[in-house]
């Protein structure tokens, strides 16, 4: 790279717009939505779509609601001429939907454009002509005055065809290419003279490109707002824009100059388009939603229109996409995980939508909050914790979470993979022997004066069988006591938890027993069962087994994963 990269690349210049309002304008309806996903999109994949894969984006398309669809530049090839004949001879295009069709200002490919046209109940032809320095000089070898005889020449022209078949409803729409990088007045005599071309009346789209997007999103804006100052006063044109993500503002770019007085947004489903792609039209149908506006456009099953583009484009859509890759939902990190669960655990049904982490709810957009959040080396206990209660239904303790965590962390660092909730459940158990937890054998329990209890039971510990007898003020108690007394160990109950998992007759009890043993060591025991009181007497052997875990078990455990 250069270390001067100014002598190569001069910076853009500013517009100079001083009076702008744009800064100030607030965005309260949608725009009118133009897919060119069949036209612009297509042109720019590995394979262009075939009839199939065109049709089923465009039933896609009208699907979510889209009503105005570029279907094609038809005089380019004959697998595009084909497609839009079929929508037309095959009465595809429902009665709200209105198709386009683009056609470069050239004799030949204006009158093939509009022949294939005939008999569509409405179509927009969209013409459109290089105007900006590099490409009218240098590519083209025009002048201004040159570019304007093309301009008046080719809508002239469509002007006469368009005439000759009167069946059709037309709109014209002009696209001065590379507007961003030309001339602000040479762009609006290009507009001036294809609207006189056309009719002073008629309906006119005036469509600005960021052909290749050259600066900052506020000169954009700047110029969409001198134009608008320009045209706005004329109930038949409309002021539309067409970004391209060059400088990955393309949103921006169009958020910007819809503030600036466009009234039409042109672009493809997740920003497919040549080289970084068009304006994302999904991301600023979505971020118009989440500001409370309805976008008119529904993607309520985003991951199905999502598989839907990826087959007709063949090209995949990248997991951190917005609104829609597949981890955008997801959060890894502890403390992100913490503010969501604490979020979700105060949100009621009604409120505003105030998750942290979380800019939309994801089930608006039919996703799910299984994937939320997800356990990684970065995610601490939070992360864990809520998977185990949302997958398992385990209300962990905060200081068993914290215990929990290391045995955790443990095969994290061992396997360096993501975890999911039932690796974690594979974890837990074996951390806490559930899956072999010894039974107390014939418990028996008498109550002594009214108010001691006895507690005697069998017990395979993994040491060999004992005969537990204890007395004590509660159950627990007594068969703390007895336990102690038949291990040999001191055995002291620190926090006891319990709830149930589950409801009706399969419902479960989970006990957590925080056990202080031989006054040296304090640790956890977890115990499941469909009595409770069995459940505390798991817990508390869970507890007791794991003073001295075998070497043979924590290494199958790190192995999880
Ligand atoms: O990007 C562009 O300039 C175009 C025009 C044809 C509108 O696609
Ligand atoms: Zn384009």
């Amino acid at each position: 790279m250069l270390k001067q990269p100014s002598s190569k690349y001069p910076a853009f210049k500013p517009i100079g717009l001083k009076d702008r309002t744009w800064p100030d304008a607030v965005l309260t309806q949608a725009p009118i939505w133009l897919s060119t996903d069949l036209r612009d999109g297509n042109q720019a994949l590995i394979e262009p779509m075939d009839v199939a894969r065109k049709l089923r984006m465009f039933d896609l398309l009208v699907k979510i609601g889209f009503k105005e669809i570029e279907v094609g530049f038809p005089a380019a090839s004959q697998v595009e001429f084909d497609f839009l004949r079929r929508l037309i001879d095959e009465g595809r295009i429902p009665a709200d939907v209105t198709i386009q069709v683009m056609t470069p200002a050239r004799e030949e490919l204006i009158a093939r454009t509009v022949e294939s046209l005939r008999g569509a109940r409405k179509a927009i032809v969209h013409v459109y002509n290089a105007v900006a320095p590099v490409w009218r000089e240098v590519v083209f070898g025009m002048s201004v005055p040159e570019v304007m005889g093309l301009v008046q020449r080719s809508v002239g022209q469509i002007r006469r065809l368009t005439d000759a078949q009167p069946e059709t409803e037309w709109v014209l729409q002009y696209s001065p290419e590379t507007f961003s990088m030309a001339e602000l007045d040479v762009s609006a005599q290009a507009c001036e003279t294809a609207i006189e071309a056309w009719g002073a009346g008629r309906p006119v789209i005036l469509n600005l490109p960021t052909t290749v997007e050259n600066a900052t999103p506020n000169v954009f804006a700047d110029q969409i707002e001198w134009m608008s100052r320009r045209f706005a006063d004329r109930p038949n044109v409309i002021l539309s824009v067409h970004p391209h993500n060059d400088r990955g503002t393309g949103t921006a770019a169009a958020e910007l100059a819809l503030m600036a007085g466009a009234h039409r947004v042109e672009g493809c489903l997740f920003g497919n388009g040549e080289r970084t792609g068009n304006l994302d039209v999904v991301n600023v149908a979505l971020n118009l939603y989440v500001q409370g506006v309805s976008p008119n456009l529904d993607f309520s099953d985003i991951d199905a229109i999502r598989s839907e583009v990826e087959h007709c484009n063949q090209l995949p859509v990248h997991p951190r996409h917005p609104y829609v890759g597949e981890l955008v939902y997801t959060s890894f990190s502890g403390s992100h995980q913490d503010a969501i669960k604490k979020a979700f655990a105060v949100r009621k049904d009604g409120d505003v939508w105030a998750i942290p982490y979380l800019p939309i709810d994801p089930k608006d957009l039919g996703r799910s909050y299984e994937a939320v959040i997800r356990v990684n080396s970065q995610s601490g206990k939070g992360g864990m914790a809520y998977l185990l209660a949302s997958e398992y239904g385990l209300e962990l303790p905060r200081r068993l979470q914290i215990e929990f965590s290391q045995a955790v962390q443990a095969v994290m660092d061992a396997a360096g993979k993501e975890l999911s909730a039932a690796d974690l459940w594979q974890i837990f158990e074996r951390e806490y022997g559930l899956a072999d937890a010894p039974v107390p054998l014939q418990p028996v329990m008498q109550d002594v004066d009214g108010q001691s209890v006895r507690v005697s039971a069998r017990l395979e510990l993994a040491d060999g069988p004992v005969a537990v007898d204890g007395q004590g003020n509660g159950p627990i108690e007594a068969f703390v006591n007895g336990l102690a007394a038949a291990t040999g160990r001191q055995l002291r109950v620190l926090d006891y938890h319990e709830h149930a998992i589950g409801s009706g007759a399969e419902a479960r009890a989970v006990a957590y027993v925080e056990l202080r043993v031989d006054d040296s060591r304090t640790l956890f025991g977890v115990g499941i069962d469909a009595n409770i009181v069995s459940a505390s007497f798991k817990a508390i052997v869970s507890g007791l087994q794991r003073v001295a875990p075998s070497s043979n078990q924590t290494s199958e455990i790190q192995q999880v994963g």
